[in-house]
């Protein structure tokens, strides 16, 4: 089958603010300086809570369907460590306690993605916030910050190839409003 030209590259995620985004850059700065890594550009910092990958077109409906069938309530989050992930080759920004609000709309969208036949990425989660790619040295575990997050919405994100690397699009928004029945 030849590719779908209208195919898009999308991923549900949480978007930190633009404050958050520069407190964690320098804060994770002096671990990378003069390290083998490629630091990501703080534009791109986000976490993702559902991976969908190459989506064609006419699916984009069922994708905002199953998001706004996703209940949850806002949460805080707090960034306070920074681990490299060998595997991946990444350096990550973690979190030691994941709150339950969170595990629930991770949850509850990947239910609904999935009874809609839109496919995630079944991987379990794994909370992290990815701040250098390529990652060529030795291992790395250590306390960053805190940083505080209180987290209100989440996302939907496309993501294109340019030559500088890939870029990142919120397309929409959703608030973690818990609705009353
Ligand atoms: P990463 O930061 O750990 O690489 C855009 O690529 C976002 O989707 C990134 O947060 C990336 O995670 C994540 N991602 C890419 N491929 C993925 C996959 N197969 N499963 C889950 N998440 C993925």
């Amino acid at each position: 089958m030849s590719p779908d030209v209208n195919a898009r590259r999308l991923f549900f995620a949480l978007w930190p603010s633009d404050d958050l985004r520069e407190q964690v850059a320098r804060g994770v700065a002096p671990a990378l300086e003069g390290r083998r890594a490629r630091p990501v550009p703080s534009a791109n910092f986000h976490i993702t809570i559902a991976f969908l990958g190459s989506i064609a077109a006419g699916k984009l409906p069922a994708v905002i369907d199953a998001a706004d069938q996703v209940d949850g309530e806002p949460f805080e989050l707090t960034l306070d460590r920074l681990e490299s992930w060998r595997a991946a080759h990444a350096v990550c920004m973690t979190i030691s306690m994941i709150p339950p609000a969170l595990a629930a709309v991770v949850e509850r969208l990947r239910f609904s993605l999935l009874a809609r036949r839109v496919a995630a990425d079944q991987k379990p989660f794994r909370a992290h916030l990815t701040v250098a790619r390529d990652w060529r040295e030795g291992g790395l575990d250590q306390p960053v910050g805190p940083y505080r997050w209180p987290v209100t919405e989440f996302v939907l994100v496309e993501s294109t190839l340019r030559p500088g690397g890939s870029q990142y699009h919120v397309v929409r928004a959703w608030p973690l409003a818990q609705k009353r029945r």
